[in-house]
């Protein structure tokens, strides 16, 4: 299985639909009606919509699927997370947005062959956008295939990044960065949904992404669309991808050697510049 035929990746790519299309459908019936509370970490989030949303994704991926194992965000692990068939799935990517009502998150999953993302839908059921790839399939969004921006430099760039729920505990927290690229660039925006920050390097409303601490179902999906719409994806020093390290470059390929390089010559910022958190 690790070379899928084309059917094969097609039928995963309209069961992968399906399964976001009925999560998409239950984070809008609760939102705005659901308490989040910290399931761990500060700041890491839960409500009854994540876990409802999953419930339901699971249910049309194991119907279709009984014997694929399963990585989601809220249930763990079904199977052996090293198993040839692995679906990642985070059913509300942007739980934070959504707790607080703002409406910037999407259901995400991803499916990875021999562990390598080959097949991702991301929808964002605030603005109907159905984001789907699957290796040597290309990229669309509602259908209508997408690319990467044309965008040649750095400084010419609109990128975005994230913050990582452990940014209180590692000086590896992401805030020199996110200083550093702000300075070079016109602008980095922090969406609060990797998924979708990755949807929108893919259709090229932004020219590139890079995160540190992400999980598998965060990227799996995103990863799979960026490439397919002739993205470059790679880890901070362009060597190759790997999920398992949650660190992720992704640009629109053109600026791609560029970011990697000032990723790189970048320090953390000293701890006792930032104030205390409680
Ligand atoms: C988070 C979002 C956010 C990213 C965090 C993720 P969640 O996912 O994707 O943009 O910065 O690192 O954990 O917790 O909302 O599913
Ligand atoms: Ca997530
Ligand atoms: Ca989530």
């Amino acid at each position: 299985m690790s070379d899928p035929s084309t059917q094969f990746l097609q039928r995963a790519l309209e069961i992968a639909t399906e399964a976001a299309l009925a999560g998409g459908a239950i984070l809008q019936t609760y939102a705005g009606k659901v308490e989040a509370r910290e399931k761990g970490r500060p700041g890491d989030l839960v409500t009854v919509a994540d876990r409802a949303a999953e419930a339901a994704i699971l249910q049309v991926i194991q119907r279709h699927f009984p014997d694929h194992a399963i990585l989601a965000e809220e249930s763990g692990s079904q199977g052996t997370r090293s198993s040839e068939l692995l679906w990642a799935i985070d059913p509300l990517d942007g739980t934070t947005n959504y707790a607080h009502q703002y409406p910037f998150y999407a259901c995400s999953i991803g499916l990875l062959i021999a562990g390598v993302p080959q097949v991702g839908v991301i929808f964002d059921p605030n603005r109907g956008d159905l984001f789907r790839a699957a290796t040597g399939l290309g990229a669309t969004c509602n259908r209508q295939p997408i690319q990467v921006s044309p965008t040649p430099t750095l400084r010419q760039s609109l990128l975005v990044t994230g913050f990582a729920y452990d940014r209180w505990e590692t000086p590896d927290n992401n805030y020199a960065e996110f200083c550093a690229l702000t300075h070079l660039t016109q602008g980095v925006r922090r969406g609060g949904a990797a998924s979708i920050d990755l949807a929108y390097v893919a259709c090229g409303k932004l020219d590139g992404y890079w995160e540190r601490g992400l999980s598998p179902w965060d990227l799996a999906a995103g990863v799979v669309i960026v490439t397919e719409a002739g993205g470059t994806v790679t880890a901070y020093d362009q060597s190759p991808f790997a999920i398992e390290t949650g660190r992720i470059l992704a640009t629109n390929g053109a600026i791609h050697a560029e970011l990697s390089q000032e990723l790189l010559k970048i320090q953390p910022l000293p701890p006792d510049c930032l104030p205390r958190s409680s």
